[in-house]
């Protein structure tokens, strides 16, 4: 969708974009500034695969602060983004036809991933009602024998929900009791607006030993671009995932890993400032979606996605919320992204990574386009 658009942008029309899957803002300064001081030093060689010692404890210091996880340098290996750190993970984790359960919607990476390491993607479909948070008997009825590990996402994308403590703890007896692995992707944590980050790893030595956390730069600094991931992991699987990374990438570009160096160690206002930014946003998105008669819209407590329901306005012109995306693009000339693309049909997702002026006219449009259908 973002590429289409930006086609239609590319012919002069007015489109305003509500597809992207990244930040707005610009890397702050003192980010780009370190990396350009390190590749003016000599950073153009080869590191270890797994990340330099300086990048891994920055990154030991920064679960060690916010998260209250406690990893040495050799449970850590740094990639070439988190969707590098994921995929690192489940070759290494997975078998031929293990099963990894999957809370749907989902980032559709995950099951496409699952599937490259030869396992086969359970998805529990959950619901809105329940703010997208699983059950205790959701998640009973997904186990089986073959279950190799739980793939959790919170804040998520694309629904923005954030997983409560309680079914975080759930989660972890679980994976004890039936033996399996919790890949946590926490990517979106610092851009949180109702509770406080919890990491699952940090719920106990046993919970953590069963844990890969994920996280990078790119949604909390601004930095997709640099594709800088990293995984914490239990000593032997951090070993795996690096010799692995060693016969595919190598290190992640030396002088970017210069620049996540700085990100982490950086003045947490920064952050603070583009999340506070995005908390706005999405308060005037929220505010504008919901007062849209027929449509559903949840509050999502992180990340900067909103997902309403659409359901109440498909039918002869729009079978499929893909096709609702299409009408919006076409009709209203708003991109957002069909629900159906992260399991999660009858749904859209809008990205709030937009200035406010775009949310307000965006919004309005979508407004009279949907009015049109009912
Ligand atoms: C849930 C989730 N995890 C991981 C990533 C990938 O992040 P990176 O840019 O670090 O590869 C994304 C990017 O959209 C994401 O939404």
């Amino acid at each position: 969708m973002t590429s289409k658009a930006r086609q239609m942008k590319a012919q002069g029309l007015d489109v305003i974009s509500f597809a992207a899957g990244e930040p707005d803002f610009g890397t702050p300064e003192p980010i780009c500034d370190a990396a350009i001081e390190a590749l003016r030093a000599g950073a153009t060689k080869y590191t270890a695969s797994s990340g330099t010692p300086e990048l891994k404890a920055a990154i030991v210091e920064k679960f060690r602060r916010e998260n209250g996880l406690d990893y040495r340098p050799e449970q850590i290996v740094v990639s070439c983004g988190a969707k590098h750190s994921v995929f690192n993970t489940l070759m290494v984790l997975v078998e031929p036809g293990d099963e990894v359960i999957l809370l749907a919607p989902y980032w559709m990476t995950y099951a496409d991933q699952v599937v490259l390491a030869g396992g086969r993607p359970v998805a529990i479909a959950l619901d809105p009602e329940s703010g997208f948070v699983p059950t205790l008997e959701q998640l009973r009825a997904a186990i089986s024998p073959r279950t190799k590990a739980i793939i959790l996402n919170s804040p998520c994308n694309p629904t923005g929900a954030v997983l409560p403590r309680a079914t975080l703890k759930e989660i972890a007896a679980l994976a004890l009791r039936h033996d399996f692995w919790i890949i946590a992707d926490e990517i979106y944590e610092r851009l949180i607006y109702s509770a406080d980050h919890q990491s699952i790893g940090a719920l106990g030595a046993e919970v953590k030993d069963r844990t890969i956390t994920i996280s990078g730069c790119s949604k909390s600094f601004a930095m997709t671009g640099w594709r800088i991931g990293y995984a914490a992991a239990p000593a032997e699987v951090a070993q795996a995932m690096s010799n692995l990374q060693d016969q595919v990438t190598s290190n992640p570009t030396t002088f970017a890993q210069a620049g996540a160096i700085a990100a982490l160690n950086c003045d947490a206002d920064v952050v603070d400032a583009m999340r506070d930014e995005f908390r706005a946003r999405r308060d005037l998105m929220l505010a504008l979606l919901q007062a849209i008669p027929g449509l559903s819209t949840p509050t999502p407590g992180g990340a900067f996605y909103v997902f309403p329901d659409v359901s109440a306005f498909l039918g002869d012109r729009c079978p499929t919320d893909a096709d609702l995306a299409d009408y919006l693009l076409n009709e209203a000339h708003v991109a957002t992204v069909a629900g159906s693309v992260f399991e999660g049909p009858g749904h859209v997702r809008l990205s709030y990574s937009a200035g406010r002026t775009d949310i307000e006219r965006g919004v309005a449009r979508i407004a009279e386009a949907l009015g049109k259908l009912l």
